[in-house]
């Protein structure tokens, strides 16, 4: 593996994850999947300071870049890269504005949070020049807003990679003290085992260390309450344990719907 000081050193039409570090095996699995569309397996690691609205949770954001790179070569990474603010951010660089739907869900409880992140995605995008790009699911609402903004690169969905006490993995898992930890699983709990919105509500709503912030259906097109013509709907939490904020998802089963 390689660690670029520079977008030029990096191979091109390659298969990309971008990722703000603190690498767990969530994103070994973007990895592992970037691999079968290239050999050349481009990781970038970037806190983005656009995309954080709040600036305590941009500071405690976990950072652990001598591990991060043993654990990318280890996942397959063949090149990393550590952009600086300049690279990303020369003056006068374009800002982007997210569609409608980033209004919505994370974008109200998280006002500009997806206009920092398509901004920083089409910058990483100009300079890596990538065939493909890898998201994670469990960022739902974020997958759906960049695919509205690279028409250019082939944007790949990958699963929810969990604990195995069902928690989906997040970098921000490890901020949980013990007692959050264990009652983090309520989240993927109430999505596998409610039959309904309401269910799904009153199960989150047993745990008193969990504050929900929303447990909806959505239609995974326009992130509204599904109807008759809705293809796929998919059930969508986030809420706080510790003032941690966590957030995951779930196909709903048509015959839940
Ligand atoms: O999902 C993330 O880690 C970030 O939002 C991303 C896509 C790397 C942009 O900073």
């Amino acid at each position: 593996m390689k660690v670029v000081k520079n977008a030029q050193e990096l191979p091109s039409a390659c298969a990309f994850v971008p990722t703000m570090g603190a690498l767990h095996a969530g994103h070994g699995s973007l990895f592992t999947v970037a691999s079968q569309y290239s050999d050349d397996v481009v990781a970038s690691i970037y806190v983005n300071p656009l995309q954080f609205e709040n600036k305590e949770d941009l500071e405690k954001y976990p950072r652990t870049p001598e591990r991060d790179i043993e654990l990318a070569e280890e996942y397959g990474v063949t090149h990393l890269w550590f952009p600086t603010y300049e690279e990303i951010y020369p003056e006068g660089f374009p800002t982007l504005t997210a569609g409608p739907i980033a209004a919505l869900y994370e974008g109200s409880s998280r006002p500009g949070h997806f206009d920092g992140v398509v901004t920083v995605v089409r910058r990483l995008f100009d300079l890596v020049k990538p065939k493909v790009a890898i998201f994670g699911e469990k960022d739902f609402q974020q997958l759906a807003l960049i695919r509205e903004i690279a028409a250019e690169v082939e944007i790949v969905a990958a699963p929810i990679i969990r604990e195995n006490d069902g928690l989906a993995m997040s970098s921000r898992n490890v901020r949980l003290d013990p007692k959050g930890r264990i009652a983090a699983k309520i989240i993927s709990q109430a999505l596998r085992d409610s039959e309904s919105e309401g269910e799904l509500r009153s199960i989150l709503a047993s745990e008193p260390a969990l504050t929900v912030d929303y447990a909806d259906y959505i239609d995974e097109k326009t992130f509204l309450a599904p109807t008759e013509e809705s293809e796929f709907t998919r059930a969508i939490v986030a809420g706080w344990i510790n003032g941690i904020r966590l957030l995951d998802n779930m196909a709903v089963k048509s015959e839940k719907k």
